[in-house]
Formats: C-alpha cells, structure tokens, sequence
C-alpha cells in the first residue's frame, strides 16, 4: 500500500507505478501528450491496479468513438477480475462503478459515482477531473460548477490540483455567465499551475463569450506554453485563436492557423473534427470559399455515421459531410438517428440522438440542400434543448448561427432578431461580428421589403 500525491492510499506496492500514477493524474488535469505513456507506466508496473484499469476505460469512452467502447469494456473485465483477485480500496471500486454505469449507457451515473468518491475524499482531483469532463460531455453546466464549488474548500496552497481545480472553476463559470469571476479564476488557476490549458481556455471563452476578440488574442499571443504541451486539446486553443481572427475578419490568419495548426495532423478524433468543421461552416456561412478542406474531414465522417456514440460528434460529422457533398452518407446519417429515435430513451445518449439529435440533424441535411426555411424549421425545434448535446457555448454557437441564417434566408426576420437579441443577452449584452452583420442585414432586409411593398403597381 502507498499513497499517492494527495496522501489517499493506492493499493500497489511497486514505488515506480506510484510514481507512474501521480505523473498520470497531473498530466490528465493539464491535457497534456504524456498522459497515455504515464498510464501504460503504471499497468506494466502493477498489472493487478483495478482503479488504473478501470480509469483506461474511462478514458476511453471519453473518446467518443465506438471501436473504444470495445476497448473499455475489456478494460472492465480485466478492472471486475482485478478487484476479485485483489484488495482494492473502497475509493478504487468506485471507479471500476463509474465505468460499469457508463457502459451501461448511464454517463450521470458514472458522475454520481465519481461524486460518490469526491464526498469522502475530495482531493481526489482525478475523480473531480473525470467528473468535470463527463458533465462536459452530458451538457450539464450547473452540474459541473456546483460540483468544483462543493471541492474549493478542500484544496489548500499545498494541494498540486489547486491550479486546476480553479481552471475548471473558471470554465464552469464562464458556462453559467459569470464572466469577471470567471476570468479572475482562470488567470489564478494559469500562476499557481503554468500548464493549466484548462484555465487558459476557460479565459480565452470569456473573452468569445463578451464579444471582445481582440482583448483575446492579446490573451493567447504569448501564452503558448501553456498549451503546448497538450495532447490533441492544443488544437482546440488554436481553434479558438482562429476564431478571434474570423471575429476580427482576418481571413488570412485564420486559414493560417487552420492549416498549420488546428488540421495540420489530420487526425480523426471526434473533438478536431468538431473544431475544423466549425470553423469552415463559419468562414462558408461568411461568404468564403475554404477550397478543397472538405474532402478530408467530409473523407472520416463517411466511416463514422453507424458510430453512434454521441450526438456532438454525429452532428459535426453531419457538417462535413454536407460541406463535401456527400450526400448519400448524410442520408445514412439521418436515416441511422431515425432508427435512433425509435429506441427512445435506450440510454442517455441514444435520448440526445433522438431529441434534440434527429430535429437538427434534419435541419443541417435541409441547409446543405439549400431548403432554408426546413432549416430553419428544425433547428428551431432543436433549439432550447441544444445545451444537452454537450460541449461549450463557443462550440455549439455554430449550430445557433446556422439556425439564424436560415431564419434570414427564408424570411423569419423576426424570429432570427429575437434569437440575436437572445444570443447577445447570453452575452453580456455585446453584439461580436456575426451578430451585427446579421442585425444589419435583417434590417435592410426589411427596408427591401418596405421599398417593394411600396412600389406601384406595373
Ligand atoms: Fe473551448
């Protein structure tokens, strides 16, 4: 028995993957590359540790990506037979639950059990980090700031999560609204941890979500090390630089930074296929042309529409395919989360396919046909339920701006005011570029519209 850098006993006896775990945990709470090494480290080092298994399933499902969930499920069976065979620790087993409820299609009862083990030993960072993401992933704001807020006691100076704990304080903050604190939080978390991309992100969605893109980029320029380091979340804070930039209309840095940083590995994690198809529905629903970047995204999604495994994922694939023309698989798309819908609420995730999934997947499918007002009509429906597909405000803004300009191109000048004034309330009350290019459309629209209706008769 040893403990690990929190002084919460773990029942391996092997110093070196101790040592392994605690590098583990510090590299998942800063996103960084090494995490994948740290942990190989520890399961070679103590092939009996159930909570490192079981933790590898975790990570695994936070994929997104069905052949992982294959993967996670041997990983629970090796995690169930260890814990048999061994002695571990009430707080182990906790995990090893958390992963068995996930698997069983019940991700808030993997974050009941992780908060299950938060309650009686709440440095457990690992578990508050796990949490955090998975109420990421479940959409549920409220949940993940009340969750850091139970824990901010318990985490002194000495603590090494501190850092961390703040950054994912600062993010939950800047999703509930509260964007001064939020910003105050985010840059302490960034001195008491340097490598808390976390925090530094969490800042970097204050500054989209207050329509300040040039404060934002004065933020991020300079501050690269603290991403560097990341696994593939280094091309989400590239991603939102590129957003400054198209906030800033400039193009050029943005197509920059699309093909140097945020593609320029062009790989097949769900989370980069969602920053860079965003990112070229947004410069496309600017007015410009992104040439042949499509074809490789549009290229993975085809492989993907039997995935399932989100509806985060499965509507930016949608967005890819539509941007490549792919047109036979959008149908396959669709015609899977019809089969989706049917099974209702299977699981908590096959719930999201079928509502809000299958009303905006219908409504991406009828913008790339060119059909704006079925756009609009169905991701209007989609709307108030969107928060639940998971992921940011940032993220899931360019579903809202798909949304608004149907509403324009179809003439719901009103109803896409309204979703603006809403937008911009959500905001602080700041219209960005994409706000005030659409308010002065809607407006000169309506001036046509007047022009027309007064002119006389031929
Ligand atoms: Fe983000």
């Amino acid at each position: 028995m040893r403990n690990d850098q929190f002084g919460y006993e773990i029942s391996v006896s092997s110093p070196a993957a101790a040592a392994a775990w605690d590098r583990m945990v510090l590299g998942f709470l800063a996103h960084g590359a090494s995490v994948p090494d740290h942990l190989s480290a520890v399961l070679r080092e103590a092939p009996e540790f159930a909570m490192a298994h079981a933790v590898k399933g975790l990570f695994c499902l936070m994929l997104g990506r069905a052949e992982m969930t294959e993967t996670a499920r041997e990983a629970y069976q090796t995690a169930s037979v260890a814990a048999r065979q061994g002695a571990p620790l009430p707080r182990e087993m906790g995990y090893v639950r958390a992963l068995g409820a996930w698997l069983d299609g019940r991700p808030s009862e993997c974050v009941r059990a992780l908060e299950e083990i938060l309650a009686r030993w709440p440095e457990d960072a690992l578990a508050m980090k796990i949490g955090h993401a998975t109420r990421f992933i479940l959409g549920d704001r409220h949940g993940m700031r009340s969750s850091v807020e139970a824990l901010l006691p318990a985490y002194d100076a000495q603590n090494p999560a501190r850092g961390y704990l703040l950054g994912c304080h600062a993010f939950a903050l800047e999703e509930t609204g509260e964007y001064g604190r939020a910003e105050t939080a985010g840059r302490l978390a960034l001195s008491l941890a340097g490598d808390d991309a976390w925090g530094l992100h969490a800042v970097a969605h204050v500054y989209d979500m207050t329509a300040d893109s040039r404060g934002g980029l004065d933020w991020l320029e300079g501050r690269e090390a603290a991403w560097a380091h990341c696994n593939n979340f280094r091309y989400h804070v590239w991603w939102h630089k590129a957003l400054m930039h198209l906030d800033q209309r400039q193009i050029g840095a943005v197509f920059d930074l699309y093909d140097t940083e945020i593609r320029r590995d062009h790989t097949d994690d769900f989370r980069d296929i969602s920053n860079a198809t965003s990112l070229l529905m947004r410069l496309e629903l600017e007015g410009f042309d992104v040439g042949q970047r499509w074809e490789e995204l549009a290229d993975i999604a085809e492989r993907r529409t039997e995935d399932a495994c989100l509806i985060f994922a499965d509507l930016h694939y949608l967005l890819a395919l539509i941007g490549g023309d792919r047109n036979a698989a959008v149908g396959r798309m669709i015609s899977r989360l019809h089969r989706d819908a049917k099974r209702g609420d299977a699981d908590e995730m096959t719930a999201r396919m079928a509502h809000p999934g299958l009303a905006a997947a219908t409504g991406l499918e009828a913008f790339g046909a060119g059909d704006y007002r079925g756009a609009y009509l169905n991701l209007a429906q989609a709307r108030r339920s969107m928060q639940s597909i998971g992921g940011s405000h940032a993220q899931r803004d360019v579903f809202e701006r798909l949304t608004i300009d149907a509403g324009i191109r179809s003439g719901f000048l009103d109803e896409a005011e309204t979703m603006l004034r809403e937008r911009s309330h959500q905001r602080a009350g700041t219209l960005d570029t994409f706000a005030a290019t659409r308010l002065d459309l809607i407006s000169s629209s309506r001036g046509n519209w007047k022009t027309a209706q007064s002119l006389p008769a031929e």
